[in-house]
């Protein structure tokens, strides 16, 4: 029945799956679970078309997941008995998708049960979301593995919305990233929404100084603060293509646009590296797509530390029962 050429290229891919479980593959699933790249899309273009936030919260998931412990998907698991949530952390307070990741979970599950995990299931949708809001198309590696822990204060990996230009740069060369990675990965503020709890400080009496944050455009500041009527609205990261992954983010920063602190610093601090970088990509779409596809499968590649027992979740929101395998 397998002809020859169907038996190599098993071969072939068995090979591949053998070798793979230190290094991350494209083909991690091509047997186990070959629809899954269609079952993602799925889900979450049907997100999409009832919530135009479903793709930036993914990515956003996955950034979490990632500079913390490694792309584990310990920032998906809820308080439990052994298990101090992520989610309890100040960065990650009101993080959400965590229903998305669920109905593309239930649908791996009925394919190709106990196969796919968590952390693959965030990698592969943040990359899916992108190329579903208009950006670069990539090939995720593949073949992460659950934690069994959660690491709430390592949360503090995380940057915060006033953070100053040193204060990003330095949480971000902790984990190897450099600032050409620093300005392409902020770039995924080019859609998705932030509460104005983070960037009202900016509108008056800015860091002490009695005035408004010079680096923010007056007249968007104004507009900004109709919006916010309550700390808790959301206004787009990007005001001109809110729901699309271009490079706008990039010309909203020259143009004083950029809504957190944070953002800005990127394109106003005096004499960083990081201004050329931004001018370069507000320029250049094809350069910031080429950029943030290394940036982000660079950050796919962030490992757990070693010697922490790992599982493929049945849940995302739990460890399984029995105890799982460990990753080496
Ligand atoms: C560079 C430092 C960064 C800071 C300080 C930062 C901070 C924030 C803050 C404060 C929010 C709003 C959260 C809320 O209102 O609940 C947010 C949202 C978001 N962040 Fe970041 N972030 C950073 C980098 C990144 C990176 C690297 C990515 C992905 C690669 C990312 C993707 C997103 C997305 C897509 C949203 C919108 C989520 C939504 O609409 O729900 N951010 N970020
Ligand atoms: C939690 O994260 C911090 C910061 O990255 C790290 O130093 C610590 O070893 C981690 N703890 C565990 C148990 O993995
Ligand atoms: C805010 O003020 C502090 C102390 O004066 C200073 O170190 C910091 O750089 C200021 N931040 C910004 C963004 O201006």
């Amino acid at each position: 029945m397998a002809s020859p050429k169907h038996t190599a290229f098993a071969v072939v891919v068995a090979f591949m799956l053998a070798t793979t479980h230190a290094q991350l593959n494209p083909f991690y699933y091509a047997l186990t679970c070959p629809l899954l790249p269609g079952i993602v899309l799925d889900v979450v273009s049907r997100a999409l078309k009832t919530d135009d936030r479903a793709a930036a919260k993914l990515i956003r998931l996955h950034f979490h997941d990632c500079f913390v412990n490694g792309c584990d998907g310990s920032v998906l698991l809820e308080n439990a008995p052994g298990i101090d949530s992520e989610l309890n952390a100040p960065p990650n307070d009101g993080i959400q998708g965590g229903d998305i990741v669920d109905n593309i979970k239930a649908e791996t599950e009925r394919f190709c049960p106990g196969v796919v995990s968590c952390a693959d299931i965030l990698a592969i949708s943040s990359q899916i979301s992108v190329f579903l809001s208009g950006g670069p198309i990539w090939v995720v590696p593949l073949g992460r593995k659950d934690s069994r822990i959660a690491n709430r204060t390592g949360t503090s990996n995380l940057p915060g919305p006033s953070e100053t230009l040193k204060g990003l740069k330095d949480k971000f060369e902790a984990l190897g990233f450099d600032s050409t990675d620093l300005v392409a990965l902020s770039g995924a503020h080019t859609f998705g929404k932030s509460r104005c709890m983070f960037f009202t400080g900016r509108f008056d009496n800015f860091n002490n100084t009695g005035r408004p944050d010079p680096t923010l455009d007056p007249a968007y500041r104004e507009q900004l603060r109709q919006l916010c009527t309550t700390q808790q609205t959301r206004a787009n990261f990007d005001p001109t293509t809110p729901t699309k992954f271009d490079k706008a983010y990039y010309s909203n920063l020259l143009n004083l646009k950029g809504l957190l602190q944070s953002d800005q610093e990127l394109f106003s601090t005096p004499r960083a590296d990081t201004t050329a970088i931004v001018k370069n990509f507000a320029a250049n779409e094809r350069a910031f797509f080429k950029q943030f596809v290394k940036s982000m499968i660079k950050m796919g590649n962030l490992k757990p530390p070693s010697g922490i027992r790992s599982e493929v979740r049945l849940n995302c929101r739990r460890v399984n029962a029995a105890s799982g395998h460990d990753v080496m």
